[in-house]
């Protein structure tokens, strides 16, 4: 009998608290697997790049625009505005010049958040206009910290020359629309070069040619292959 109750207490009971132990396990790791199921993982906020060129890859001429054209402004206009989203709103992320080069009267560019990058000007950080120092902190703050993160929709990267080199070096640049002018002019500033091996056109603008006070132009929009890779 004693031995029986030996035998119990050695084998029986630690064989039932092993046993406990596991179903418990099982059943909080099966309460994780089904809380991580239904929890929504944030997507991810992509940078987009809009451009005009010249015959020559140029794009400003003495901080200005070296052409007028009203109908592709207001392509540029539409596209960084427009969202799939009605409650969010896209961001415009320029250089200091590129935002100079903006008439007053136009600035901070409507129904979009305005940023900035200059190492010269006050930081500043509101709503709808912030003044940074810095690329990737931009970006930082635009996709991880609120009210942005879950305002934004897609950065529009507007350039000039350093802000679309580092754009296009960045693993959130999506989408490139590109204007393409067939004709020269007398610019100082280049689009940088596109390795468009890691590019694949779509056909959401048809590449026809548009003429417009003179100039003939191509509108073409490319995906970076490797996103969301
Ligand atoms: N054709 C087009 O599609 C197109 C598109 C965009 C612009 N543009 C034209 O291009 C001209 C401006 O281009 P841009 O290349 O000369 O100048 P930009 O990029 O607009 O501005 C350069 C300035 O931006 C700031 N900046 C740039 N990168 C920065 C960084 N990583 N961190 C912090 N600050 C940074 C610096 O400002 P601070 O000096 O204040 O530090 C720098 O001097 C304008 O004429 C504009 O109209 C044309």
């Amino acid at each position: 009998m004693l031995c029986a109750h030996f035998l119990f207490d050695c084998l029986v009971l630690p064989l039932n608290i092993l046993i406990r132990i596991r179903n418990t396990l099982s059943s909080s790791v099966f309460a994780l697997f089904r809380r991580l199921s239904t929890m929504t993982i944030p997507k991810t906020i992509p940078m987009n790049m809009i451009v005009a060129v010249d015959a020559s890859n140029g794009i400003a001429k003495d901080n200005s625009l070296p052409w007028h054209l009203p109908q592709e402004y207001k392509h540029f206009q539409s596209g960084t505005i427009k969202t799939n989203d009605p409650a969010k709103k896209n961001v415009v992320l320029m250089g200091r010049k590129c935002w100079e080069s903006i008439p007053t009267k136009f600035r901070p560019l409507k129904n979009r958040i305005n940023v900035v990058l200059s190492r010269a000007m006050p930081r500043e950080i509101s709503d709808d206009f912030l003044v940074l120092n810095d690329f990737d902190e931009a970006i930082r703050i635009l996709t991880t910290t609120e009210p942005f993160a879950s305002r934004v929709e897609t950065i529009w990267n507007v350039g000039g020359k350093e802000v679309y080199a580092l754009g296009l070096a960045h693993p959130l640049m999506k989408d490139l629309v590109i204007t393409r002018i067939q004709k020269g002019f007398d610019t100082d500033v280049a689009f940088p070069e596109v390795d468009w091996e890691n590019f694949e056109r779509n056909d959401d603008f048809d590449g026809k040619e548009i003429e417009e006070k003179g100039l003939v132009y191509t509108i073409n929009s490319y995906t970076r292959k490797t996103f969301g890779k």
